[in-house]
């Protein structure tokens, strides 16, 4: 199996570019922040503030997280219920973000996503995959942009849902969560140090999926 670790901070491009490269390749794609979106929104909807740890371990004992592949992508199943269409909202972004810095999450989703691994070749992307999840990873890449290209690009992404959004929200929204994911204790957001470094900013999508495949053809070479 060959698995590519892709992470970087939100609205670097990463899942889009991760989505299309693992097509390229023929190779399975892993979002791992929905696994977190999704756990994030469970216990939103349990009431159960991201400060009490107790509480969501409790939360997790009885959970279910597993995930589905088909021609349209990935989805997240909660229990047997596909939560997919509940995940791309603000709020998801917030909960996950809060919740992910738990160890008790990190744990719970673990050995999941590294059971995706063994099973197939991978691309998988998040914030700790080269680092924790997959250090082993033959290939490893650190994706990035700046901030306000990053907000530019998800504030695009929600206008063209016809959602209403303000940029400087939107980059608000995206430092906070920024800071929260690199300043964590457990597993913070940070390149691996055999990562390679790929700056999109000012690169079209086709030119990062083109630099993410040639990165894997060389490597397996
Ligand atoms: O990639 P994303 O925006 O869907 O991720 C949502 C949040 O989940 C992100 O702010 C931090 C967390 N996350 C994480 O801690 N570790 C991962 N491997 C993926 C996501």
């Amino acid at each position: 199996m060959t698995a590519v670790a892709i992470d970087g901070p939100a609205g670097a491009g990463k899942s889009t570019a991760a989505r299309a490269a693992a097509k390229r390749l023929g190779f399975v794609y892993v979002d791992t922040g929905a696994l977190y979106r999704a756990v994030g929104c469970h216990m939103r909807a349990l009431g159960i503030p991201a400060g009490d740890a107790r509480q969501v371990e409790k939360a997790l004992e009885g959970l279910e997280v597993s995930l589905e592949f088909s021609e349209g992508g990935q989805h997240v199943l909660l229990n047997g219920r596909d939560v997919t269409g509940e995940l791309r909202t603000p709020e998801a972004s917030l909960a996950a973000s809060q919740f992910s810095a738990l160890p008790c999450v990190r744990s719970f989703l673990f050995g999941l996503q590294q059971q995706l691994a063994e099973r197939h070749s991978v691309v998988m992307d998040g914030r700790d995959i080269g680092t924790v999840v997959l250090p082993k990873a033959q290939v490893k890449v650190f994706l990035t942009a700046s901030p306000e290209e990053r907000a530019r690009r998800r504030f695009e992404e929600m206008r063209q849902k016809g959602e209403n959004a303000e940029y400087q929200q939107v980059l608000e929204e995206l430092q906070q969560r920024d800071y929260q994911d690199a300043h964590r204790a457990v597993a913070p957001l940070k390149p691996a140090e055999d990562a390679v470094l790929l700056d999109t900013t000012g690169l079209s999508l086709q030119e990062v999926v083109e630099r993410l495949v040639a990165l894997v053809n060389e490597k397996l070479k």
